[in-house]
């Protein structure tokens, strides 16, 4: 299923039949609608004007489209904002109010804000909840974007002592926990609590690290009761919310999924990929410039999925140049049927545009649509229809998601972690995440993103790329799985309270696997070093821990012949960051010895399987040969590979 964005406050009411029907002319079958329109929702307060909004539904609906509707709470007007400005968030950074005049400008520790949001919610779910073409809702927009999750307001320092105080029963508890002694920062009493911001240097990391809980809390106690009246008013709606990248949200983005009927994501492939390649090699950028870094897309694609462990939507996708990268390149020719077949590969039911028209005002007139302020068609016209008829052709929208027997555990107090002991410059939460997956998709298996909590039965092997914090419940659970688990460096390293465990990292992993890690040292990035395994030597660097693994088996040794990776039983353990290569052979010998099928079909190449259908894409602007067996049954393309294209087969057998 395909959907558009489109804003018809921004356009005069003559114009909304004809762009109805064109949108269902091209084949859409959902418009979301409503997420940015509180002033013309509520031009005054209590005031509400839904006269233009039914019409615009009517419109939309009259030419047999279905609507998604938006809450408008990501952008409160200025009336709501001049009548209790402390609704505004202070930006930690600066101490400075973050403003009226653009989005997102909200505290979520306004009692005012929440109030006044649950509000407007429940009049717009009271006026299209049983609307019979409203079929949906779409929470806020994007929760946390433009890094709003976190705020140093007043409101958010005496929230944070609320929660302190529900968490430590007492503050000598507290001051126990996070280590107050050191550097004399206890506190007398919950009431004296600062937020960790603006000391002279460091502040304690069990600081920190309880601001980033009680922030994430804070975002979900906002979204939930939204998600509530919703319900309430719209039974049998689904409610979904377009997500960001799952490590820019900085909360707990399993937990503010779970109310949701399917989570969305907004995809934008090449600005992702010019801010990720910020400052790396131009030879590493410009490969990928306009058709985005072959895992960067799927990455965020399959996270979502795994947020819920079922289908989900593109919410946005990219239809051209965007406006708010360092740079933004025009996608390549082909692209945009690229990344909607890609996304239904990776388990999306439904691939949304954003936006219809191109604005010929305010902030995003850089920005490309499925058309142009003059009404003209863009090059992602042609191109979504092709996408359009390919898909109802493979009939992908009814393949079940694929069972992936590879699976990767992720988690908000991974990037924390990472995000407050950096150790220099050397490991980055996101970067080690990212470059396990990576190596896996080369390979061309399917990989599901899971939690802690999640069920591990369905799973071969079980890669925890960054789990710093680890509980006896999880322990528990991996001696009960009967999957093999490959631990990246500082698994178990810190306790719940950011401390260092008594019997040294990886601690309560000791369980699994009797190693201690006696010192950690960072390295430049280019310092690499030699890594020896299967007697093939790779690069080892960046971040390096010296084991003691006297009672385990070595699988790779550093230069000086000390232990680097090791293993026992079910468990093994990498104690160090290391280059692609060798993450790409040490994965496929895993998937071999597992009986995963793995498909090294080379750097730009891209595998992945959804049902009976198995998908090869080409990102790169080369033709290249696909290695398939002559009775390959071939669905979509050939073995001959296009530059940008796409090779759809059947799995043998079937
Ligand atoms: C998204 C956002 C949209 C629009 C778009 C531009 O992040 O949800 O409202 O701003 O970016 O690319």
């Amino acid at each position: 299923m395909f959907g558009v964005c489109y804003y018809p406050e921004h356009w005069p009411q003559s114009q909304w039949d004809e762009d109805a029907t064109m949108m269902a002319e091209l084949g859409l079958t959902y418009v979301r609608i409503g997420e940015f329109a509180w002033s013309r929702l509520e031009p005054n307060p209590g005031e509400y004007n839904f006269d233009w909004l039914d019409d615009a539904v009517d419109c939309l609906t009259n030419a047999g489209l279905k609507v998604v509707m938006g809450t408008p709470t990501a952008t409160p007007p200025k009336w709501l904002i001049d009548q209790h400005p402390e609704i505004l968030p202070v930006d930690p950074d600066t101490g400075r109010t973050r403003g009226f005049g653009s989005r997102r400008h909200y505290d979520f520790s306004s009692a005012v804000y929440l109030r006044e949001s649950m509000r407007i919610t429940e009049a717009l779910a009271k006026r299209y909840g049983n609307h019979n073409h409203v079929v949906g809702w779409q929470t806020d927009n994007e929760l946390c974007c433009h890094d709003t999750a976190l705020s140093s307001s007043d409101l958010a320092r005496e929230g944070f002592q609320d929660w302190c105080r529900q968490r430590y029963s007492n503050i000598d508890k507290l001051n126990s926990d996070w280590g107050n002694v050191f550097w004399s920062m206890e506190y007398r009493d919950f009431t004296e609590i600062e937020l960790p911001i603006g000391a002279v240097t460091e502040t304690s990391p069990a600081h920190r690290l309880a601001y980033r809980r009680f922030s994430s809390d804070q975002v979900i106690a906002y979204h939930n009761p939204m998600v509530e009246i919703i319900r309430q008013h719209a039974p049998g709606k689904f409610i979904t919310h377009n997500f960001i990248p799952m490590n820019e949200t900085a909360v707990d983005n399993f937990a503010l999924a779970a109310p949701l009927d399917f989570t969305s994501y907004d995809n934008y492939p090449l600005g992702r990929t010019d801010l990720l390649l910020n400052g790396a090699p131009k030879e590493q950028l410009q490969r990928y410039m306009r058709t985005g870094h072959p895992d960067f897309a799927t990455y965020y694609h399959d996270q979502t999925r795994g947020l819920l462990n079922r289908g989900f939507w593109v919410m946005e996708q990219q239809p051209g140049p965007v406006n708010w990268a360092n740079n933004n390149p025009r996608p390549a020719p082909g692209m945009i049927r690229f990344w909607t077949l890609e996304a239904f590969a990776h388990g999306a039911d439904c691939v949304c545009y954003f936006r219809w028209r191109q604005a010929p005002f305010a902030q995003e007139q850089m920005h490309a649509g499925l058309l142009r302020p003059d009404n003209s068609k863009t090059e992602a016209w042609p191109e979504a229809e092709q996408a359009m008829a390919e898909v109802a052709a493979l009939d992908i929208g009814n393949q079940p998601l694929q069972p992936a027997s590879v699976a990767i555990i992720t988690g908000t107090e991974g990037l924390w972690v990472s995000d407050i002991e950096k150790q220099g410059e050397a490991y980055e939460f996101n970067q080690v995440q990212l470059s396990y997956y990576s190596a896996l998709r080369e390979l061309g298996v399917n990989i599901d993103f899971i939690s802690v909590d999640s069920d591990f039965a369905p799973y071969s092997i079980i890669i925890a790329p960054s789990l710093p914090i680890v509980d006896q419940d999880f322990v528990d659970k991996c001696k009960a799985s009967s999957a093999q688990f490959i631990f990246g460096p500082r698994a178990g390293a810190k306790t719940s309270e950011f401390g260092y465990p008594d019997t040294l990292p990886p601690g309560l992993l000791q369980q699994l696997i009797p190693i201690r890690v006696l010192s950690v040292e960072t390295l430049r990035a280019d310092c690499t070093e030699d890594l020896n395994w299967n007697n093939q030597q790779y690069q080892s660097g960046s971040w390096r821990e010296q084991l003691d693994a006297a009672e385990t088996t070595v699988l790779a040794r550093y230069e000086d012949n000390q232990p680097a990776v090791v293993t026992q039983g079910r468990f093994t353990y990498i104690g160090t960051l290391t280059d692609r290569e060798f993450l790409l052979d040490f994965f496929q010998q895993y998937c071999q010895q597992a009986n995963i099928q793995t498909f090294r079909f080379g750097e730009d190449i891209r595998v992945c399987q959804r049902g009976d259908l198995i998908f090869a894409f080409n990102y790169s602007d080369q033709s290249q040969e696909l290695p398939l067996d002559s009775d390959t049954s071939l669905m979509l393309g050939s073995a001959h590979i296009e530059p940008h294209g796409v090779t759809v087969w059947r799995p043998s057998g079937t």
